[in-house]
């Protein structure tokens, strides 16, 4: 058997972001022994690419809100897939989980009256992000880092988990390695929190960095947890386009919650154009009315612009499919214009936008208070993920829950831009509880050599192959088929042929090389991602063939409707006895009579008379 060092944990949490550390917090505070893994360094965490702020229904700037707003907004956002139980608990809990960020030392922006002032974002019917500039996601990893680092949680930086280790269906720890060394670790362990964020290097074009290759998703799945909604994947509309070195690079919805706009080539405001049905009476059909929401007329509607992020996306890409594109291929953001609106307007951009007025002078060159952004979607997020029961976050693995942006069910098939902070915090913390208690009420449990040693042989399996192809070659050709053929826009013939590029390119990694040892080796950690980028392309392309019709960030093109249907189920994918992946359709249960209450009482109050 390999060498390995072996740790034990009551809990052992894989994530460090804001899920992974909420939920660390949480365990180390009922008093069992946590343990903290992180891929990259503590506080590298696609958390602070989150900069907009964090919805919690608090009404500190209007306040008609309240949690049955938020919980309908976030059901009208997801298009009614959402798990409704999730929403609920999110909209009552998110307040209560900001302002304990606070109290640990958060430093919101606050209203004139010095609570904590809160924003307007897409979808949100209220302003109701609080946040910290566009810095929101950065402060939330330093506040929990924080206050993280005083609870007695051991923290393994730089070490990635390939496998999960289980004692008779039940978690029993995990199998690692560290990156800097190549050394494995075996952590052992009564429940384990998967907190290891998204996908997004699946894709050419992304917001996410090197780390997102759908891990926790795959290491769930191979130990027969189950997956939800993998088909949604959200593309932000706006992310950096140009220089071809910074594309992706988010640009936070906060522009436009702070006023700014989107234009064409002509300098046409497109996104009145088109405005869905389901949004009418929310939305502002003129410019003026629009401009009046975003400072504060409580009578105004919401500009355009703050529509969903799955229709704003695909408006531009409308736009430029159809010649009205900016000159590298997106739109125009412009947050200028709001000089002929307000005195000081330069100031105040550079207060209230001091990351994208930093990121554009130094990446692109242009000053955002006197020139527009050219800006287009880029892969963010993904509503799929691990499934988990709703309140405890536990998986069908016993022991084995998720949360943040691994976990599914919250989001249904749209993320509003601001509830995946409040996500990672309410069900951060739940996960963390429900794991902690689970680790105290199941007894100790065995590490099977067998199971360590198929893990060890199967990390090593790259060295065997010195003359293999290239990692990082498969992965560029899988990222920019994703992008081609199970993009934004889809439809079942391209889908198709992509099934059959996975095929092709799992043949492939099975036989990509690893040059070198074990030492400081990107293009070993590569090989071993492969496997996972592999997994969750796999099954976002298998759940969005099945699905038959456009809903939130699945849009089709041979199905552009909405199907009724279709609003029915969900899809699960989990892995068969053979190995390969299995499919169905899960028929979804009523929404509780109470809670329809509330999406019915909504919806009729903000009905166009
Ligand atoms: O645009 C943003 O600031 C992103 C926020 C989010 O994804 O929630």
């Amino acid at each position: 058997m390999s060498d390995f060092t072996t740790h034990e944990h009551d809990v052992l949490v894989i994530g460090a972001g804001g899920a992974g550390l909420r939920a660390a917090i949480e365990a180390a505070a009922s008093g069992v022994k946590v343990g903290l893994v992180c891929k990259s360094l503590l506080g590298k965490a696609h958390t602070v690419m989150a900069e907009g702020g964090a919805a919690a229904a608090m009404g500190n700037v209007d306040d008609r809100d309240s949690w049955k707003v938020h919980f309908a907004d976030t059901m009208r956002g997801g298009q009614y897939l959402n798990n409704p139980r999730m929403a609920q608990l999110h909209a009552q809990e998110a307040p209560e989980r900001v302002k304990e960020l606070e109290a640990w030392g958060a430093l919101f922006d606050r209203t004139k009256d010095g609570r904590i002032l809160q924003r307007n974002f897409g979808g949100h019917r209220y302003p109701r992000l609080a946040h910290v500039g566009d810095r929101t996601g950065l402060e939330m990893i330093r506040v929990l880092q924080d206050h993280g680092i005083h609870q007695g949680i051991d923290v393994h930086m730089e070490v990635t988990v390939t496998k999960l280790l289980l004692d008779g269906g039940r978690i029993a720890g995990a199998f690692a390695y560290d990156r800097e060394r190549g050394r494995f670790r075996v952590f052992k362990c009564k429940a384990i929190v998967i907190a290891t964020g998204g996908i997004g290097r699946a894709y050419e074009i992304t917001s996410n960095s090197w780390e997102y290759t759908g891990d926790g998703q795959t290491l769930a799945y191979d130990a027969g947890a189950e997956l939800l909604d993998m088909e949604f994947v959200q593309f932000h509309p706006t992310g950096m386009i140009w220089p071809p070195s910074v594309r992706g690079i988010l640009v936070t919805e906060g522009v436009r919650g702070e006023g700014g706009v989107l234009k064409n080539k002509a300098g046409e405001r497109f996104m009145f154009k088109d405005i869905p049905e389901n949004y009418k009476n929310q939305t502002a059909d003129n410019p003026e009315e629009g401009w009046r929401y975003t400072q504060g007329d409580k009578n105004a509607r919401r500009p355009p612009e703050l529509l969903t992020r799955d229709h704003v996306a695909r408006c531009i890409q409308r736009e430029v499919r159809e010649g009205r594109g900016s000159p590298h291929g997106g739109a125009f953001l412009d947050i200028a214009w709001i000089k002929e609106k307000i005195p000081g307007a330069k100031e105040h951009i550079k207060k209230k936008l001091p990351s994208m007025y930093h990121q554009f002078k130094q990446l692109a060159d242009i000053d955002i208070t006197e020139t527009p952004m050219e800006v287009g979607p880029t892969t963010h997020y993904i509503m799929g993920g691990v499934k988990v029961d709703g309140d405890t976050q536990m998986s069908k693995v016993p022991g084995l829950f998720a949360a943040g942006e691994a976990a599914a069910g919250l989001h249904g098939a749209n993320r509003l831009g601001g509830n995946s902070l409040s996500d990672l915090l309410v069900f951060g913390k739940r996960a963390g509880q429900f794991a902690a208690e689970f680790a105290k009420k199941n007894g100790n449990v065995k590490v099977d050599e067998a199971q360590v040693s198929a893990a060890a042989k199967q990390a090593l399996e790259p060295f065997d192959r010195q003359g293999g192809e290239n990692p990082y070659t498969v992965q560029q050709d899988l990222q920019k088929m994703m992008q081609k053929l199970v993009g934004i826009v889809r439809q079942e013939e391209e889908m198709k042929q992509a099934m059959g590029e996975l095929e092709k390119l799992k043949a492939r990694a099975a036989k990509v090389g690893a040059f070198g040892n074990r030492e400081y080796n990107p293009g070993w950690h590569t090989a071993l991602d492969l496997r996972n980028l592999l997994t969750v392309s796999e099954a976002i392309t298998r759940a969005a063939i099945e699905r038959k019709e456009s809903r939130g960030g699945h849009f089709r093109d041979d199905y552009p409707n909405k199907d009724a249907a279709a609003a029915k189920f969900n899809l699960v994918i989990w892995k068969g006895d053979g190995g390969a992946q299995q499919m169905r359709r899960e028929a979804r249960a009523d929404i509780p009579a109470d809670l329809k209450q509330i999406i019915d009482d909504e919806a009729k109050a903000t009905e166009v008379k």
